[in-house]
């Protein structure tokens, strides 16, 4: 495949070019990595042996999409941005693509300001998971996955375990994960976002990392030559 042709949209993949074959008006037609990125990539490229900085794509496509949300306000990885990746690592652009439209962490196209992404599996499932999401749609004015609200405050993905299900039901809001949810709390965590605020990310509840609600029940006791001691 040529690199001017459309990429097929796997995981929420680009296109450089609508169906028609016009420019897609998304896509700006440059980008350059910012000081600050380029502190990040002198830091990251250094991690890997010399001949192995192809190694180095996914935390520089990382780098771009968090650029373009300093920059824009919304966190997306263009094709420009892609180029910019291969150029810097020596890599055959079609080899970024293919990285930046697998993984569903990657934007391609513009997205909202915060990004909501409402775990839909099991165990976020059996433990509440619809009600997030149907808190997200109402207080975030969403239709549904896939959907931007109309003032480009929010959009919604449903995402597979976040690796959070410990503290189900999990909703990621940007970087960030929200634990212990439903459907009250949801709505309170999206309210406060719409007044630029931003909430300590974690459980909703007060829990100690994935400590049982209460605090912790095992390995309270050392057994101790006097008896048992208290920790
Ligand atoms: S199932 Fe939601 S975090 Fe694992």
């Amino acid at each position: 495949m040529s690199q001017d042709q459309d990429i097929p949209s796997i995981g929420g993949g680009f296109h450089a070019t609508h169906a028609t074959g016009k420019a897609d008006p998304h896509q700006p037609d440059s980008f350059a990595f910012d000081a600050e990125s380029e502190a990040q990539i002198a830091k990251i490229v250094a991690r890997y042996p010399e001949g192995k900085q192809a190694s180095a794509v996914i935390p520089l496509l990382y780098l771009v999409q968090r650029q373009m949300r300093r920059q824009t306000g919304s966190a997306w990885v263009p094709r420009a941005g892609m180029d910019a990746v291969a150029a810097r690592l020596g890599m055959p652009p079609i080899r970024v693509y293919e990285v930046a439209t697998f993984y569903l962490m990657f934007n391609t196209r513009p997205i909202g300001t915060h990004h909501l992404q409402v775990c839909g599996t099991t165990p976020c499932w059996l433990r509440g998971s619809d009600e997030v999401l149907r808190a997200c749609k109402d207080a975030g004015e969403l239709k549904g996955y896939g959907d931007t609200s109309a003032d480009g405050m929010f959009t919604l993905t449903e995402v597979e375990c976040l690796g959070g299900c410990v503290n189900a039901p999990i909703l990621q809001v940007d970087d960030d994960y929200y634990e212990d949810l439903d459907y009250e709390s949801t709505v309170r965590l999206i309210e406060a976002l719409k007044r630029g605020e931003k909430p300590q990310p974690g459980s909703v509840i007060g829990r100690q990392t994935s400590a049982p609600e209460g605090g912790p029940l095992t390995l309270l006791d050392v057994p101790g030559s006097q008896g048992t001691e208290k920790v």
